[in-house]
């Protein structure tokens, strides 16, 4: 007979009280003495007696609550507490054990549990776990989502340029992960976005507009349906591309005439392609063709008189501009996020809407997450949060001393704070990204 859900429940609040211990006697023992091998063995046996009625046993945090196969912990124990905020410091919103887990992985989990939280952040979780070898323990973080964002859509941009019609379920559950996190840990997923691969340049892009466009829906407070057909147009609005001579492609500049006619068709063309996946909406696909009609109507394709643009296209279109200013191209340095608003000001009101423009600096501030920025005291920092009411002191982790040199141990502070590090600094300038050797996603 099937155990109830309750009993299993139970038996899981048992593995997460050895575990935690475990954890607390790791801080005490080193990972082959025989008390850590005995809790973990005998925790490997736990999990295999699940592993007899089911393949895997996942936890997520549901709004703030551990949850065990749809059954919250409402009234946590100590363990469990503090099972949930070892992960959720570690950036992990769902964890998975699999069948087939083994003591050296296990062992290694525990590790994981007791690292540094913010070591383990550098690289993300999901990373840290890939590279101790740890096949049976899966997370969700945000580094994860948007790999698997990535390889959703290069897997659907592949699919297309084959001329078969890609599949949008997966796309959908990326964009719902995707969407989780914009309410969750923004920051951390904005910081994503400044990755730019220039080999990849439609993957990453792609993403981005997605990413952005889901961040901006959220700040101008749209029902959470449209957030995800929002999300989803971001993630396929240049999947005709595709079906575009890659020469055109990479050149805009010098397009002959007949090149640009054939480049002002890829809206169309991804429209017909999103409308063709079974499962996407008529407004999703609208979104898609809607994309570069401009707020001013005179972009492509065509609109007909009297025909209105979706005030979410003007999202997409806000999100698809930054996205490619702030991009290496090949007829194109990348600009640095704080010059890409200024770029924008001048685009907004023909280009783009100016009501979403103001709303998308509020969100993003003038110095975005990730921008480097100059301090009066001569100091170096990354934005690392923004805050919308005081776009000029933003959270910062200060990296580079007044000498240039780097700082072994950065110094986060928030600026609108009232402490003292705070009051006695001001932002005064972006630094160019160009003059200090940094990666932003690495370090926010
Ligand atoms: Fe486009
Ligand atoms: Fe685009």
């Amino acid at each position: 007979m099937p155990e109830s859900k309750g009993i299993a429940k139970e038996k899981l609040e048992q593995v997460l009280i050895g575990m935690i211990a475990s954890v607390r006697n790791r801080g005490l023992y080193p990972a082959d003495h025989p008390v850590i091998r005995n809790q973990v063995q005998r925790l490997i046996s736990d999990f295999e007696n699940f592993f007899l009625t089911r393949d895997k046993v996942s936890l997520a945090i549901v709004e703030e609550v551990l949850v065990f196969e749809g059954e919250p912990f409402y009234q946590p124990n100590i363990a469990v507490r503090e099972f949930q905020r070892r992960i959720e410091e570690r950036g992990v919103s769902a964890v998975e054990f699999y069948k087939g887990l083994n003591e050296e992985e296990f062992t290694g989990w525990i590790d994981f549990l007791v690292e540094d939280a913010n070591r383990v952040q550098e690289k993300s979780a999901s990373v840290y776990l890939r590279e101790k070898k740890i096949e049976h323990i899966r997370l969700r973080d945000v580094r994860e989502v948007y790999n698997r964002a990535l390889d959703t859509i290069s897997d659907a941009l592949n699919e297309a340029r084959l001329g078969r019609i890609p599949s949008a379920d997966k796309a959908k559950e990326v964009v719902k992960d995707l969407s989780q996190y914009i309410i969750s840990d923004r920051p951390a997923l904005l910081a994503l976005t400044l990755l730019k691969s220039y080999d990849n340049y439609l993957f990453n892009h792609s993403v981005n507009v997605s990413v952005l466009s889901l961040s901006l829906a959220d700040a101008l407070k749209v029902p959470k349906d449209d957030l995800h057909n929002i999300g989803l147009a971001g993630l396929f609005h240049d999947i005709g591309k595709t079906l575009t001579d890659k020469a055109i492609i990479l050149k805009p500049h010098n397009l002959t005439p007949e090149e640009w006619e054939e480049m002002k068709k890829h809206p169309i063309k991804s429209a017909e392609l999103v409308s063709k996946m079974k499962g996407v909406s008529e407004l999703c696909v609208r979104l898609v063709y809607e994309h570069h009609i401009n707020y001013d109507r005179k972009g492509y394709p065509e609109l007909e008189a009297g025909r209105q643009i979706h005030p979410y296209s003007k999202i997409i279109t806000i999100s698809d501009c930054y996205d490619a200013i702030t991009t290496l191209r090949p007829y194109q340095k990348p600009f640095p996020a704080w010059e890409a608003m200024k770029i924008m000001e001048s685009l907004s009101g023909r280009v783009i809407d100016p009501v979403y423009f103001r709303e998308f600096v509020r969100m993003l501030g003038i110095y975005p997450v990730g921008s480097l920025v100059r301090l009066d005291t001569g100091e170096v920092g990354v934005v690392i949060e923004t805050h919308p009411e005081t776009p000029l002191q933003p959270k910062i982790k200060v990296l580079f001393e007044v000498s240039g040199k780097r700082l072994k141990e950065p110094m986060e502070i928030d600026l609108a704070s009232k402490e003292k590090e705070a009051t006695t600094r001001n932002l005064v300038a972006p630094a160019d990204p160009l003059l200090y050797d940094f990666d932003p996603s690495g370090i926010i």
